[in-house]
């Protein structure tokens, strides 16, 4: 079984899919195996890969419609040991159809134990605690938590980890938080610096060493379809994904 990391956070905007993306690439060229998961609707990690998403033959919409299995569905990207599981904005609809359906929370657990060739499986989640991102904490080792470096970022959090609470309770105990991760930080201002003094206190022992700079080549390299290590691997942004994947290695260690 491979080790499955959630990255998620309900509000919009965090850097969830940057990290998803960038998270992926750097472990994949660390020499593991990894598969992206693109669990929103938006389709973001989709995109931020280069994929044409008029040509896919499978989607996470057959999966999670249990009408194709996930291995079916992986593609492989230009990066080496890192494949997707591309989705498209139908897979919004598709929530709304399973809604009252049998199994409908295991879905995504269930796609993901009949894989075996993977090291790591990343999940990129919608903003939002819905029946998506359930399906996605019950599937899960881990949770990793990105939070932005600005006034309301911990507003709402305490939803997410009773919903985690509540997930550890009926359905997947094991699943734990492998870290709190300040996004899109600018150390020069100090709401940036106090904010990220309220997420320790707040996280003890939870923050990753790694915090992610705000940084324009990390908006930039989804527009030419490549994750930050490809665009600019000198750039900050680029330096603190690779850190942040040696940690994670480390902390799963
Ligand atoms: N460290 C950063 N520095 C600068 N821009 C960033 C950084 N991280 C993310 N961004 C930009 O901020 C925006 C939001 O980031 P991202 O899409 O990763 O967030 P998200 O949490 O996945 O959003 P959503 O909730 O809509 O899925 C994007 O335009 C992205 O390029
Ligand atoms: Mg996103």
């Amino acid at each position: 079984m491979p080790l499955v990391i959630a990255v998620t956070n309900q509000k919009g905007g965090v850097g969830k899919t940057t990290t998803s993306v960038n998270l992926a690439y750097y472990l994949a060229k660390m020499g593991k195996p990894t598969l992206l998961i693109d669990f929103d609707p938006q389709g973001n990690a989709t995109s931020g890969l280069g994929i044409d998403k008029t040509e896919l033959k499978g989607t996470m919409v057959d999966v999670l419609r249990e009408e194709r299995s996930l291995a079916d569905c992986i593609i492989d990207t230009d990066h080496k040991n890192l494949s997707l599981a591309p989705t498209t904005q139908q897979l919004a609809n598709t929530e709304v159809e399973i809604a009252q359906a049998e199994r409908r929370f295991t879905r995504l657990r269930t796609a993901i134990e009949q894989l075996y060739s993977y090291e790591y499986v990343i999940i990129d989640c919608p903003p939002s605690l819905s029946l998506l991102t359930v399906n996605a904490l019950i599937a899960s080792r881990y949770v990793l938590l990105p939070v932005q470096a600005e006034f309301y970022a911990l507003e709402g959090l305490g939803q997410l980890l009773e919903a985690m609470k509540l997930v550890r309770k009926n359905m997947n105990p094991t699943l734990d938080l492998i870290g709190v991760l300040p996004t899109m930080m600018d150390t020069r201002t100090s709401l940036s610096n106090q904010v990220y003094e309220e997420i320790k206190k707040h996280f003890p022992g939870k923050v990753f060493e790694h915090t992610i700079p705000r940084n324009i080549r990390l908006a930039e390299a989804p527009s030419h379809g490549v994750p930050i290590g490809v665009y600019d691997r000198f750039s900050k942004g680029a330096r603190a994904y690779k850190g942040l994947a040696k940690e994670v290695v480390d902390r799963v260690g």
